[in-house]
């Protein structure tokens, strides 16, 4: 078969909603994009320990304590099974980590914001997660089985961290005039960087036109956008918090909330760099991917000596 009938039979499979295998024939192109996409999605596991890595030492209770560290862990997993399913692509994992630690690869805009009281752990749960969830679970529909089969696990676990951050804020919001202030705040923001989260608007998308093609992805970004938004207005209600925006109204013909404009001059310069962590950030994964240097030449002598005797 020539590129061009192998093309064909791809598109085909893809058409008929066949799940792709690592050894299975893809065009480069998909290659490609999967690398890019899901190391990004690697990156931003990793990188989404440290906002909230801040905050473990400083849990207001043991069990709140338990409940952010199992988190932060979890994270950690899933980075790690992230890079596991991007390495079936044929790329190395030192690589992707050379990348991001370079500051050529990009992680999600929402962990180059600072987190400034204990509701940022509430409003992370809820609104990043809950975020997470919604892309997610598309995901876990994509045509990549490795990819896939990684988000329904992780989904799993997302659920828990969405459902702990809400609880913390119901509690905050039930509680002292301070403590419902502080979880107000923490809504202000965290609520536009979080709809930036979904990315660019669809006519700003340049990659999204040929990943739904492929079904990488199955929804484009405002479509994820609105389906967060749908899902979150009401459950900010359920705790009277207020969310930023006085364009928000209710479309009882679309059955969908319209909210007001995005600024997507922010995103920008917050995916270029100049979000108020960027530096922070990649110091934190620099100095970490230091200070495990040792651990990795143990791991790697290990395995050496390991490899001989058998
Ligand atoms: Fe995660
Ligand atoms: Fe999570």
């Amino acid at each position: 078969m020539n590129e061009e009938q192998l093309l064909q039979k791809f598109e085909d499979r893809i058409h008929a909603g066949e799940i792709i295998e690592p050894k299975d024939w893809m065009p480069e192109r998909y290659r490609k994009q999967l690398i890019r996409m899901m190391s990004q999605h690697a990156h931003s596991e990793v990188v989404g320990m440290l906002p909230e890595g801040n905050w473990i030492t400083r849990a207001p209770s043991l069990r709140r304590k338990m409940a952010l560290l199992a988190k932060v862990q979890d994270e950690a997993g899933h980075g790690l099974y992230i890079y596991s399913a991007t390495e079936t692509l044929g790329i190395d994992r030192a690589e992707l980590l050379e990348q991001l630690l370079s500051g050529q690869a990009k992680y999600s805009s929402i962990f180059n914001y600072p987190t400034l009281s204990w509701a940022d752990m509430g409003v992370i749960g809820w609104f990043v997660d809950g975020a997470a969830i919604v892309n997610q679970t598309m995901l876990a529909k994509s045509s990549y089985g490795p990819y896939s089969r990684a988000m329904v696990r992780i989904c799993k676990e997302e659920n828990f961290h969405k459902k702990q951050g809400y609880e913390i804020i119901t509690i905050l919001a039930n509680g002292t005039p301070e403590q419902k202030k502080m979880a107000q705040d923490a809504v202000n923001r965290w609520w536009w960087p979080t709809l930036m989260m979904f990315g660019p608007p669809d006519k700003d998308s340049p990659n999204s036109a040929e990943l739904m093609k492929w079904k990488v992805k199955l929804k484009s970004n405002d479509e994820l956008r609105q389906r967060f938004v749908d899902l979150t207005i009401p459950q900010a209600k359920a705790v009277n918090l207020t969310i930023p925006d006085p364009d928000l109204k209710y479309n009882e013909e679309s059955g969908h909330w319209e909210f007001g404009k995005i600024n997507w001059d922010e995103f920008w310069q917050v995916v270029k760099g100049n979000g108020p962590m960027n530096k922070e950030r990649l110091r934190a994964r620099r100095k970490a991917h230091e200070d495990g240097t040792w651990v990795r030449k143990a791991a790697m002598a290990y395995a050496e000596k390991h490899k001989s005797k058998s």
